[in-house]
């Protein structure tokens, strides 16, 4: 079943089991913690409400037409008999085009790996029960002290590269589709659950108008605009390959743009959610908004070991971390494998195991950044933040770019909107005037004015 077809994005290999599979999948590959971690974070060190307004409009934007750009291409080359792909685009663009997700691939899972590790860790503490002894106002510190340490994330870095090795080895489809069914509901279930204790603290109020309510001030600054562009890219997970390798296995019959659609509901609820969870309790608790990568696993304890039950729950959040982290990394090393796998002499296997290797080795420096390498800054930022930085806001931008240039300039209208399933609709003519001009200078306009200003 799976080692051609996810190795094979353009051959003639099965499809998923079920009309949800592809959508599964994909908001699998979305939701992790990116949509927790990472969104919480930047949302609060850009100023909450006004960054939340600019994140949807980037999400509707931008990521929603490239969405369906790269699963219409993907679904087009798989099934090139169709007719929708007889003018497919030239091979030299499309080559830049992978060649630059996998580099994205790269950097994205070199860092992401540490921060699924860190997941990994608190679970354990869960189950052991040792997180939630410690008292309220010591995570911070044992944050802090984990992070710095030589050794520790290290090793849960490790643990979750070879969970992922393990996985993509095997095969994926049957995995992420089995998997994703089951622990997408759960995922959804718990985060809601925590949004709502959130919401019933004191002084969550403030929290809430922190997320809500825009302070159109900040709205001056170029930098606003690029950290929500960044985090569509990267909470959606596109420019990069993945709805094309993903949209190649969807069945003829299932609409495109509908899909599209659920997944970046999906992404974007599960982010709110999570979002009210960590700002009603950081307010709740005085802690400051803006403290950046640490915000989740500081803020996250502090809730289970004021809560009735909390160890259960915090179990059950970390588990759906740690879950969430993997199949979103399992679609990150599927990408340059699967391209190794087409281009290279390698097969899965070797693939697989080189590039786990490679991986943990370029996420060292982002593991130890916090301790031994803590002095090593960029713009102020550590090492882990400035390859998210860069990764999020420049390579999958780009990656973005070139796709819109293909799909948009080098296709052809009638057979991009036929494989988008959108000839006969009226969504057809927005759509198309979206990936040729809107999201194409969007992207660009953020993108210059973002790099002039740092
Ligand atoms: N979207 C994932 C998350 O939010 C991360 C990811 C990025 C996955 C890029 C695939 C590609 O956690």
């Amino acid at each position: 079943m799976s080692d051609r077809i996810s190795s094979d994005p353009t051959g003639a290999g099965d499809q998923w089991g079920s009309q949800a599979g592809f959508i599964l999948a994909t908001v699998g590959s979305a939701a992790g913690v990116g949509n927790v971690w990472r969104f919480s974070y930047v949302a609060g060190e850009n100023g909450g409400g006004a960054f939340l307004v600019l994140y949807v409009l980037s999400v509707l934007l931008i990521g929603l037409p490239i969405i369906i750009a790269e699963t219409a291409i993907g679904r087009a080359l798989r099934h090139d008999h169709a007719p929708a792909t007889r003018r497919l685009p030239k091979l030299r663009h499309w080559q830049f085009f992978r060649v630059l997700s996998v580099l994205s691939a790269l950097a994205i899972l070199s860092f992401y790996a540490v921060i699924a590790g860190w997941a990994l860790r608190y679970l354990i503490g869960a189950v052991d029960g040792s997180l939630l002894r410690i008292a309220s106002t010591g995570h911070g510190e044992f944050f802090a002290r984990f992070i710095a340490d030589p050794v520790e994330p290290v090793i849960w870095h490790a643990a979750m590269m070879a969970a992922t090795v393990f996985i993509v080895i095997r095969g994926v489809q049957r995995g992420i589709e089995t998997a994703n069914r089951i622990l997408l509901p759960a995922l959804f279930a718990a985060v809601a659950l925590l949004a709502v204790y959130g919401v019933t603290q004191d002084g969550a109020g403030a929290g809430l108008r922190f997320l809500f309510q825009p302070d159109w001030t900040v709205l001056g600054q170029p930098r606003v605009y690029l950290a929500a562009m960044g985090q569509a890219f990267f909470s959606l997970g596109v420019g990069m390959a993945i709805f094309v390798t993903f949209g190649g296995y969807m069945p003829q019959r299932q609409s495109v743009p509908v899909a599209a659609l659920a997944i970046v509901a999906g992404d974007t609820l599960v982010a709110v959610l999570a979002g009210i969870a960590i700002f009603t309790t950081v307010f709740a608790y005085g802690t400051d908004p803006t403290a950046g990568p640490q915000l989740a696993f500081i803020t996250l304890p502090h809730i289970f070991v004021a809560l009735p039950g909390g160890r259960v729950l915090a179990v059950l959040f970390f588990a759906l971390l740690v879950a969430g982290a993997l199949t979103s990394m399992i679609s990150l090393l599927e990408v340059p494998v699967a391209w190794c796998v087409q281009y290279t002499p390698w097969r899965r296997r070797q693939a697989a195991l080189a590039l786990g290797v490679l991986i943990f080795v370029l996420g060292l420096p982002s593991a130890l950044g916090f301790g031994l390498l803590a002095d090593i800054r960029w713009h102020g930022r550590g090492i882990l933040d400035s390859v998210d930085f860069v990764a999020s806001n420049f390579l999958l931008p780009l990656g973005g770019l070139l796709l819109l240039t293909i799909v948009g300039w080098r296709w052809g209208r009638a057979p991009a909107t036929a494989a988008a399933n959108l000839d006969g609709n009226r969504a057809a003519a927005p759509w198309y005037i979206l990936i040729r001009w809107i999201t194409p200078l969007l992207v660009l306009v953020i993108l210059a004015r973002g790099f002039l200003n740092g």
